[in-house]
């Protein structure tokens, strides 16, 4: 440590001996003694001391209390023993921050009090500094010292996916309106998703900075978007902000859900590693995402309601074709559903780690 209490390898470099934790050194393609393996909304509604955690306790103010963020984000990591911890918050968090006037509605999601439709509603979108996110400094540097040599997982959304709760105003089937914009008229498309990158690039670097030892850009809707009109619209925001965060070491993932044929495309964007959600089996992603990069994934959420011997089945057949990939993190293809029983995940878990051990 040095003075103010601030860890050597603060500002920008990694800590080494998370460095060289079993999740980091798949996302780096590096051999690993097992498959590391955590799960895309580990912590959260599906655990019983999650929902007695938060009882009374709006979604944001939630996110912004660090003792909380603290305790939750540690429930998964305590239950199951994963390799990752994913930090507790919500991608709507740095468009609060900067005076986004949105709200979680319990069941339903983020919803937006005045939808972005035009020029004047962009401008609203100001750069995100770290002061505006005070506890997200301080919660990341609190669970560093809880998780001990578990790495911590920062997050953002996609730029697309921001887009969309931004423009629609709350959840969508379709995203209508926020393809109408990105067809018709590009210019203010391309000056909305400007703007998000960079605040979604400042967020990223604030947990990086703060200690997270690796980043997952959540793009969760942009499987919406055909393949040469995500090049067109989305991609180039995707790479700056992998680009802007390449001087900080951190392995950098790219996720979205119903991404098969955009897999290849994602590959350019400059992640590490792409996950991938359940439709595409592993082996076959790897051949569309192209070499030089890991995998993530992508046991169906809904195997996990299903009895354990299938839950193993499918389980084995992950990995098995997860072997085909340069670097491999198991994880579900998307997040764990409420529903499902948490001793799924803690068997999930051992096995993940005993039929993979090299
Ligand atoms: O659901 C829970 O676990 C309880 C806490 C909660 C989160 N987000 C945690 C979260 C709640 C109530 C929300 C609100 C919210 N935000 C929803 C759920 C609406 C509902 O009631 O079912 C949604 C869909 C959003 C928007 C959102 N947040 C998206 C699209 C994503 C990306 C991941 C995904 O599921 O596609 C998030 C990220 C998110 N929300 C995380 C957490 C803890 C981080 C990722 C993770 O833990 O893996």
């Amino acid at each position: 440590m040095v003075p103010g209490g601030v860890p050597a390898w603060h500002a920008g470099r990694v800590n080494p001996q998370l460095a060289d934790s079993v999740f980091v050194r798949a996302c780096r393609r590096e051999p690993v003694p097992h498959t590391p393996v955590w799960y895309m909304r580990q912590a959260g509604r599906s655990l019983p001391e999650y929902r007695r955690a938060r009882e009374g306790v709006e979604m944001l103010t939630a996110c912004a209390t660090p003792d909380l963020v603290v305790e939750i984000t540690m429930q998964p990591v305590r239950r199951y023993g994963v390799d990752a911890a994913i930090f507790f918050s919500d991608i709507v968090v740095p468009l609060k921050a900067i005076g986004v006037d949105l709200d979680i509605k319990p069941g339903v999601g983020p919803v937006v009090a005045t939808p972005i439709r035009d020029r004047a509603g962009a401008a609203v979108l100001r750069p995100l500094e770290p002061g505006d996110v005070p506890y997200v400094t301080e919660s990341v540097e609190a669970l560093l010292k809880e998780l001990g040599g578990t790495p911590l997982i920062g997050f953002a959304g996609g730029p697309f996916t921001l887009a969309s709760y931004l423009i629609e105003g709350g959840p969508s089937k379709n995203h209508d309106r926020t393809k109408a914009m990105m067809y018709g008229d590009p210019e203010l498309w391309h000056e909305l998703m400007d703007r998000l990158g960079a605040i979604t690039l400042a967020f990223l670097r604030v947990q990086a900075e703060a200690g997270a030892s690796a980043v997952q850009l959540f793009d969760s809707w942009v499987g919406a978007v055909a393949p040469q009109d995500y090049r067109t619209y989305v991609l180039p925001h995707t790479a700056k902000i992998f680009a802007g965060l390449a001087d900080l070491g951190v392995p950098r993932i790219h996720f979205g859900v119903g991404t098969g044929e955009l897999l290849g495309v994602m590959g350019e964007a400059g992640a590490d590693v792409v996950g991938v959600d359940w439709r595409v089996p592993l082996d076959e992603a790897a051949l569309r995402v192209g070499a030089g990069k890991a995998l993530q994934g992508n046991l169906d959420p809904a195997v996990l309601l299903a009895p354990w011997e299938v839950v193993e089945e499918r389980a084995r057949e992950v990995l098995e074709r997860g072997r085909v990939a340069e670097g491999h993190v198991f994880n579900l293809g998307h997040g764990v559903l409420p529903s499902t029983d948490p001793d799924q995940l803690a068997r999930l878990t051992d096995l993940v780690h005993e039929a993979s051990a090299r």
